[in-house]
């Protein structure tokens, strides 16, 4: 056991570190430990931001960094680095080779760790129609290349972990939002530019979103409750809401008339089943409605005014 480890300090390496989900686990983490970040830092401050709240970075394509240059010692890892969306689509092979192959190298070269987390998605499954997402369901194509590379990297992850006999965590990722954004947020900025919500004919559209002070405390526990053979774990939210009531209550929030519009082409929504999760890694705390309230106001304050009866319904 090394000096720091005694101490009860932690090494702990996230990739993905300047991310929605990747930056305020690692700045939690930063409180207590030694935290190294991985990112290429592609906007201007990233590193800046970084170093700022304790992460010590390193710059680089998760694809192209030596896994033999990483930090030696680490307790655990959070690989949260990803191809995603547009630039997922626009290479495939790179895609495949980041979001699948590069996660079995770094399982491969964190050998010792006590718990890895490799972050996977809801976009794995297939839809089930109108009942909530299990762990066991098969997979399908919800995102085109990017669901494809996540169902990939996960068996490459279970080999990766079983060879080499890393205890893994894979967390099937739905949707997580905050004051840095994600699917909810996306929507609320289409409330405010009065653009339509288009949506799933199969409504309502069922979600059990996930917020940032909830995502940070269950992201770490998947560290720590990692095994072998891996656990695998839907990572959402506790309570069930549809896109179209928290919808309503966004344009409440920012007194917007919202519009919806059922489309064929929109991706069917992602409901899980959190029966595992409440098993192995706990419950959600902040109530939907606190959540969006919260990310609402952080989101907005400086950017558009919020309805006066908004203001003030929570103590934060
Ligand atoms: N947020 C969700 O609701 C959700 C849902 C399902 C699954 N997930 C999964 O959760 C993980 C984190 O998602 P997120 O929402 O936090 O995404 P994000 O905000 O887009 O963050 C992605 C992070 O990965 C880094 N990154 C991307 N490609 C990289 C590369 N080739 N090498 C090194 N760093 C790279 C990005 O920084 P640079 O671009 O500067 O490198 C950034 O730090 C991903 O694996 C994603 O698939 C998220």
């Amino acid at each position: 056991m090394t000096a720091a480890e005694l101490q009860g300090r932690w090494n702990v390496l996230v990739t993905g570190a300047t991310g929605r989900i990747g930056f305020p686990i690692a700045r939690t983490l930063a409180r207590d430990h030694n935290v190294f970040g991985v990112a290429r830092c592609s906007n201007p401050g990233d590193e800046e931001r970084l170093r700022r709240v304790g992460i010590e970075p390193i710059v680089g394509d998760v694809a192209d960094i030596d896994p033999r240059s990483l930090p030696s010692n680490l307790t655990y890892v959070f690989h949260a680095a990803a191809r995603i969306g547009r630039e997922a689509d626009s290479d495939w092979h790179r895609t495949f080779e980041v979001n699948a192959q590069v996660t079995g190298r770094l399982i491969a070269a964190c050998r010792g760790v006590r718990g890895f987390v490799f972050c996977s998605s809801g976009s794995t499954y297939a839809y089930q129609g109108r009942r909530p997402l299990r762990e066991g369901d098969p997979p399908g194509v919800h995102l085109g290349v990017y669901s494809l590379s996540k169902v990939a990297a996960e068996a490459v992850a279970r080999f990766a972990s079983v060879e080499h006999k890393v205890p893994l965590t894979i967390i099937r990722i739905f949707s997580t939002y905050g004051p840095l954004g994600g699917a909810p947020a996306d929507r609320l900025e289409r409330i405010v530019s009065e653009k339509e919500i288009v949506l799933h004919p199969n409504a309502p559209n069922n979600y059990n979103p996930i917020y940032e002070d909830d995502y940070v405390r269950l992201g770490i526990k998947a560290m720590q409750v990692a095994t072998v053979p891996p656990l695998t774990v839907n990572w959402a939210g506790s309570e069930t809401v549809s896109a179209e009531d928290y919808c309503a209550y966004l344009g409440q929030l920012v007194d917007k008339e919202v519009r919806f519009r059922y489309d064929d082409r929109a991706p069917w929504p992602l409901w899980p089943d959190v029966t595992k999760m409440h098993e192995v890694l706990g419950r959600t705390q902040v109530p939907w409605r606190e959540g969006m309230s919260r990310m609402a106001h952080a989101r907005s304050a400086r950017r558009w005014p919020l309805s006066p009866t908004s203001t003030n319904q929570h103590n934060w």
